[in-house]
């Protein structure tokens, strides 16, 4: 059994860690590095994974997975530097950051795989974009899809469409999130009781993704069912393009892109 270790458990290496172990991983094939003690703790006593040192993942691991910061990289590179061999496959989750930073940091050689995934990897429903560095074979990124895979689902991209992944679908349950709570709003202006319009907005979405999910019907087309000729819901869609939420959503898309691009580019070689 591949033993992974996640390298920097927030967010993401949590969502990770629970989609591995709910998957049928055992905690003993897995472990992660933390820097705070309690959270530390916090994780291993709920998943029953270690926590270990750098040096500890990188000489028991053979997969490493970043899940830093991207502004927390750099250090954690050089460290790496004086811990890995070639046996050692590095997977990048970090917005922005190119496998060919990690192909100069670390010894030469070692195969790095970049995947931009989300976070509904805490319930299975990831969406992760993989795409493999200069030394990463076929097996590698069979190994990182099969991993992913667990954990939701996976497409297999060359990395120069990573910038418009992080954008689309590595922020894109943020905007979903934004665009719940901007319903939820309109329930409570409308005067319902909060926990109601939760209820009735939440299980919308539920419903709503799941038929796209289940139909493979275009969403114009479902749409298209739920907008009578002079009903309700085409005076409600009137309101979303005169106040321009289409090009809201491409200009903050783009606008994620040029971010992720952005954070790239702080580690490109000066
Ligand atoms: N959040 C998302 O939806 C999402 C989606 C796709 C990809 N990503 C990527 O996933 C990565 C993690 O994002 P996140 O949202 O999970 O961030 P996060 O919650 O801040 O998690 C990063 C964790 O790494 C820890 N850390 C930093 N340097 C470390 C080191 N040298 N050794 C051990 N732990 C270290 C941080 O500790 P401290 O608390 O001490 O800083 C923190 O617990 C980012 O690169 C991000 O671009 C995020």
């Amino acid at each position: 059994m591949t033993r992974i270790a996640v390298l920097g458990a927030g967010k993401v290496g949590e969502a990770l860690l629970a989609g591995l172990l709910s998957s049928g991983r055992s905690a003993d094939d897995l472990m992660f590095t933390e820097r705070y003690p309690e959270r530390a703790a916090q994780l291993t006593e709920q998943y029953g994974v270690s926590s270990v040192g750098v040096a500890e993942a990188a000489k028991r691991a053979d997969v490493l997975v970043v899940a830093v910061k991207p502004q927390d990289i750099d250090p954690l590179l050089v460290e790496l530097n004086e811990l890995i061999t070639t046996r050692t496959l590095v997977v990048s989750m970090c917005a922005g950051l190119p496998t060919q930073l990690y192909e100069r940091c670390l010894p030469a050689g070692v195969p790095v795989v970049r995947v931009m995934p989300n976070t509904p990897m805490l319930v299975g429903e990831a969406m992760s974009a993989v795409s493999a560095g200069t030394h990463a074979t076929e097996e590698h990124l069979t190994l990182v899809e099969e991993m992913l895979g667990s954990v939701g689902k996976v497409v297999k991209l060359p990395e120069a469409q990573q910038d418009a992944v992080t954008a689309l679908s590595g922020s894109g349950p943020a905007y979903f999130f934004y665009l719940v709570e901007a319903m939820i709003d309109a329930g409570i202006l409308l005067g319902l009781p909060r926990a109601v319009a939760e209820q009735l907005i939440i299980q919308s979405a539920v419903g709503a993704s799941t038929m796209l999910a289940r139909t493979g019907q275009h969403p114009v087309t479902l749409r298209e069912a739920v907008t009578s000729p002079g009903g309700t819901t085409i005076n409600a869609i009137r309101e979303l393009e005169k106040h321009g939420v289409r090009a809201a959503l491409l200009a903050a898309i783009e606008a994620a892109r040029d971010r992720s691009v952005e954070l790239g580019k702080a580690h490109e070689e000066d």
